[in-house]
């Protein structure tokens, strides 16, 4: 077995500083004092959640023939969740503690009998159901009991029929959206891992029955390569077959992706076989038929499922973590995040070398201008001296700062309309003829 890579020491403090410090993630209403379990995600933070989001959309719903993309609502008819068994069954075990009256997830606790806080004695371990729960219409009753949906997977469950309907797909298809998901954690914690407001992407892939393992597989595979798409350090990944006794109720085998965080090996991903029990319970409760007319057999089924789970937001902290790197630099230590280009929230800054000699500015305007046009990403930087622009830039992940100098305009005339890019990693600067600028990053991105 390989050793596990070790993190600088305080890695989740200094994460959660330069996130901050930097635009990143905010803590949730953070002005009146925070709400547990939820964060905000600032400029450089949503562009990074939106190209991940974006290259998942690529990967597994634009880039497949067998795939639909979907968007359906976070408020759904109360008999969903019933259905599926999260009414009755979507719990965890809490244990309060008698003297201080906090409350802990008795699966994480080593000595269920005290508080880790107060060290007072530990009630009763019972089951707290996890559904938000909110009204919906102006009727105060328990018939306008809704909830916040936990996952978005059954979303894609009760629009099976309206796409087949639509879209006469032939099995094996699946169907794939993102979206907001809300879990009432006991202990909401590190950071976006543990969250009451979070984000899934998830795909409910369906198949014949006797075609599972060979999917569950391939979808094995492709939850892999979509973690070397993204950079996430792979020597930090495990898949972990659950134990027949701890799967959930749907799943008859289920693998988690896990990722070696700061604060343990613990879930980043899910790959689960559902068989065929959203769709028959669906069925059943609604009274809907939603088994499937399959023209290669000539027989009606109801479908079978696989379902790759990909959290959002412990995508970032899995990137985050992976690109973290502290190093030397110019006889100076340095703390980057590594990005691949291709997630990393900006990819180039533009700067003039001097931001008073009107000519440079004017030349690096322009150049500017024309990049930005081609590749959004890309953002204007004349704060500081170079060297405090680079360290900026590398302290966010940019992988390439352009600087415009005197013998772009020609001051050596051989490097008239040539530009200086630094490459974030290496420190390393290279001269490129401006039209070929455009060609170069984004060949960087793909
Ligand atoms: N539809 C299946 C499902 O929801 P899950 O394992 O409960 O399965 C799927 O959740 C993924 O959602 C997890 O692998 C994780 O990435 C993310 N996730 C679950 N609970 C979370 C939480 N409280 N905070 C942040 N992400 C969470």
């Amino acid at each position: 077995m390989t050793e596990k890579k070790v993190y600088p020491p305080e890695m989740m403090e200094k994460l959660i500083s330069l996130a901050k410090r930097r635009g990143f993630i905010y803590q949730g209403s953070e002005i009146y004092g925070g709400l547990a379990g939820t964060y905000d995600y600032g400029p450089l933070g949503i562009a990074l959640k939106n190209n991940l989001k974006n290259l998942w959309w690529r990967m597994f719903v634009d880039g497949r023939d067998d795939m639909y993309g979907m968007d359906a609502a976070i408020l759904m008819n109360g008999r969903v969740w019933e259905t599926t068994g999260h009414v009755a069954g979507f719990a965890d075990p809490l244990v309060e503690c008698t003297k201080c009256n906090r409350r802990f997830r008795a699966d994480h606790l080593e000595d269920k009998t005290k508080c880790p806080d107060c060290g007072g004695a530990l009630g009763p371990e019972r089951q707290f159901n996890m559904m938000l729960s909110t009204r919906v219409g102006a009727m105060e009753d328990s018939s306008a009991i809704s909830y916040l949906r936990p996952e978005t997977a059954q979303g894609m469950f009760v629009n099976f029929k309206n796409v087949v309907d639509s879209f006469h797909p032939k099995l094996p298809f699946g169907l794939g959206q993102i979206g907001k998901a809300f879990r009432n954690e006991i202990t909401p914690r590190d950071f976006i891992f543990r969250l009451r407001e979070l984000e899934q992407m998830e795909i409910e892939y369906f198949v014949r029955e006797d075609d599972w393992q060979r999917a569950f597989e391939e979808w094995r595979v492709a939850m892999g390569a979509w973690l070397d798409l993204i950079g996430i350090d792979r020597a930090r990944t495990h898949e972990v077959d659950i134990a027949p006794e701890d799967l959930a109720h749907y799943s008859k085998r289920t693998i988690d992706f896990e990722f070696d965080y700061p604060f343990g090996q613990k879930e980043l991903y899910g790959l689960a076989y559902r068989t065929d029990f959203d769709l028959s319970r669906h069925s059943e409760a609604s009274k809907v038929d939603l088994s499937y007319y399959d023209e290669a057999t000539g027989e009606r089924t109801v479908p079978h499922v696989i379902e790759p789970s990909f959290g959002v937001d412990r995508t970032l902290l899995a990137v985050l973590l992976s690109a973290y790197t502290e190093d030397e630099m110019g006889g100076e230590t340095r703390a980057y995040l590594k990005f691949h280009p291709r997630v990393a929230p900006i990819k180039a800054a533009v700067s003039p070398l001097l931001k008073n000699k009107p000519e440079l500015v004017e030349k690096a305007r322009t150049i500017y201008k024309a990049l930005k046009a081609e590749i959004p990403q890309i953002i204007w930087d004349d704060n500081g001296n170079i060297g405090k622009r680079y360290r900026r830039q590398d302290e966010i992940g940019t992988p390439f700062c352009v600087v415009i100098d005197f013998d772009t305009l020609g001051e050596n005339p051989e490097l008239l309309d040539t530009v200086t890019v630094r490459d974030r990693d290496t420190g390393t600067q290279q001269r490129l003829p401006i039209p070929e600028l455009i060609s170069f990053i984004k060949k960087e991105i793909q």
